[in-house]
């Protein structure tokens, strides 16, 4: 069997720890792998593709980033190329990204992503492509599992940093607001907001209400501990208020971004208090995975190649502790993983007294 492999969309720590488990599982089995360079621009450009063998394979569990490269715009289906006039048009060159995989004589491709790589596997599949799919994004806002491998990493990460904004903001009596990432998902900023005790977690599943905001970090200075940590995720919006984009380009999804600076203005302006703001931005993707995340991406990697030895395409990995499984890729599109209303750490989070922009 020969099979292909791409990493698609933003990157993750944990991207080379499957690279490896699907090469060693596959050449165990005998079969052949090719790495797909960048997303699914390899099977558009020359020298796109390359042999994996052990050697290359070799003491990357724990390196962040991703031996094939990735990418998070010009997908197959609208794929920006040079127009007539100079311009840039998104045009579907699937039709040529099928040729090559043919050509090739690939017999799958386990094409590991988020939500955007879900649905392009889930059309090439229409059109005949073998593919499997393994779930990948720090955001951990995948329906169709329960954790994905990044999600661990980028959490302790922002932790570490929470955790460090603690002595600075009490040694100047300061409001630190700290951004996260997450997109419209809370759980980054809920999960590290917890664990780096934050005084304020603000999300995307709850329209915050700035003078509640600000009326908790006062009771705070004034009853307790004159600092506080505001604790926002990018996809946050006001009460009445929109998401803020930070950039919108051909043929991606838009960039989230500002929203903590804006919180960090209006506390500043309401409570007079010293307030400054930090965005924590790709550092929560850098950097070498936590032992958590090596574990899980083997183990996504190691299940897709045993979905693939037993012919079964179409599907995408999904972890449903305490097992590894999978469901149709027609089944998992559109699949959110959001913090429900009633969700138990945003519970703790309230029981607490922190605030999460609605009390
Ligand atoms: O989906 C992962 C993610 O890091 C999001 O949290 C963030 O909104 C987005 O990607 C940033 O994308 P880019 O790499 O294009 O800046």
């Amino acid at each position: 069997m020969h099979l292909l492999i791409n990493t698609g969309g933003g990157d993750a720590p944990g991207l080379n720890a499957v690279i490896r488990a699907v090469t060693l599982s596959a050449l165990r089995r005998g079969f052949r792998v090719t790495g797909v360079r960048r997303g699914y621009s390899g099977l558009l450009e020359p020298g796109g593709t390359f042999a994996l063998d052990r050697d290359l394979v070799r003491g990357i569990t724990d390196r962040g980033g991703t031996l094939l490269g990735t990418v998070n715009r010009g997908q197959p289906f609208e794929y920006p190329v040079p127009g007539p006039n100079g311009e840039t048009v998104l045009t579907d060159v699937s039709d040529q990204v099928l040729a090559r995989y043919r050509e090739l004589g690939a017999d799958g491709l386990i094409a590991v992503g988020g939500d955007g790589s879900l649905r392009i596997a889930a059309r090439f599949r229409e059109k005949g492509m073998n593919v499997i799919t393994v779930p990948k994004t720090i955001d951990n806002d995948l329906g169709s599992t329960d954790t994905s491998f990044g999600f661990d990493s980028a959490m302790s990460f922002a932790t570490d940093a929470i955790g460090r904004l603690h002595s600075t903001a009490e040694a100047h009596s300061r409001v630190m607001v700290v951004e996260l990432m997450g997109r419209y998902a809370g759980w980054l900023a809920l999960h590290a907001g917890l664990a780096g005790a934050a005084h304020v977690i603000l999300l995307p599943e709850i329209d915050f209400d700035i003078e509640l905001v600000c009326r908790s970090i006062r009771h705070r200075f004034d009853t307790d501990r004159p600092f506080a940590i505001v604790v926002v995720a990018e996809g946050t919006k006001p009460k009445g208020g929109d998401r803020i984009v930070a950039r919108q380009e051909l043929g991606k999804e838009v960039t989230l971004g500002g929203v903590g600076a804006q919180v960090a203005e209006a506390i500043a302006e309401r409570t007079q208090l010293e307030t400054r703001s930090l965005v924590l931005g790709h550092l929560q993707r850098g950097g070498t995975p936590t032992p958590n995340d090596r574990v899980l991406a083997l183990r996504y990697g190691a299940e897709a190649v045993r979905l693939a030895a037993a012919g079964q395409w179409g599907r995408t990995v999904c972890w449903r502790p305490p097992r590894m499984t999978s469901m149709p890729l027609a089944d998992a599109l559109g699949l959110e993983h959001r913090v429900e209303l009633d969700d138990d750490a945003l519970q703790t989070a309230r029981d607490f007294g922190i605030c999460v922009g609605d009390a």
